[in-house]
């Protein structure tokens, strides 16, 4: 027997050591959590992504008194932008949450169903996703999904 270890790779950020866009990214991704419909978690999540085309797409979590029913933040708006934009990769995803009057202090983390959904979103297109996690004390810049979800499993598995 022998063990194998895998290695996440972020970085730590403060907010005016990202880029313009990335700074624009995360101001409508804590926008949107205003607009989040999360009455029973009371956990408002915003999203802001950027198409390779320029094109800004915003989302929030969307909860159901059937709570399975309900779509994360993240889902929302990645399925979007792939269901109206099936051609043009997504580059830039950001995410920030807020609950308890605030925002999180530490990066909010997506949730193993999303980082599945995104991964499936990189690989379909072949370009890496940075995703930005917004915290109010620091902000996390990871730059592609991969690293989000080590042992994947993915489309290469299902080859016949
Ligand atoms: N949620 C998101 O929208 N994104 C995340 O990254 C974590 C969790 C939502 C799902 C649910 O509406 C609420 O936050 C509490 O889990």
């Amino acid at each position: 027997m022998f063990k194998k270890s895998t290695k996440v790779t972020y970085s730590v950020c403060r907010f005016d050591e990202l880029t313009s866009l990335q700074q624009q990214l995360i101001d409508k991704a804590k926008e949107q959590v205003q607009n989040a419909y999360a009455p029973y978690s009371g956990f408002y999540v915003g999203a802001a992504l950027e198409l390779e085309n320029g094109e800004i797409i915003t989302a929030n979590n969307q909860e159901n008194s059937a709570y399975p029913s309900g779509l994360c933040a993240e889902r929302v708006a990645v399925f979007y932008a792939n269901a109206q934009y099936p051609d043009i990769p997504v580059k830039t995803l950001a995410i920030a949450a807020f609950t308890n009057g605030e925002f999180l202090k530490m990066p909010v983390t997506p949730c193993g169903a999303c980082r599945q959904v995104l991964l499936e979103t990189e690989l379909r297109y072949e370009t890496n996703i940075t995703i930005l996690l917004y915290g109010s004390q620091e902000i996390y810049v990871i730059s592609c999904v991969k690293d989000l979800l080590p042992l994947s499993f993915d489309k290469l598995q299902l080859q016949k």
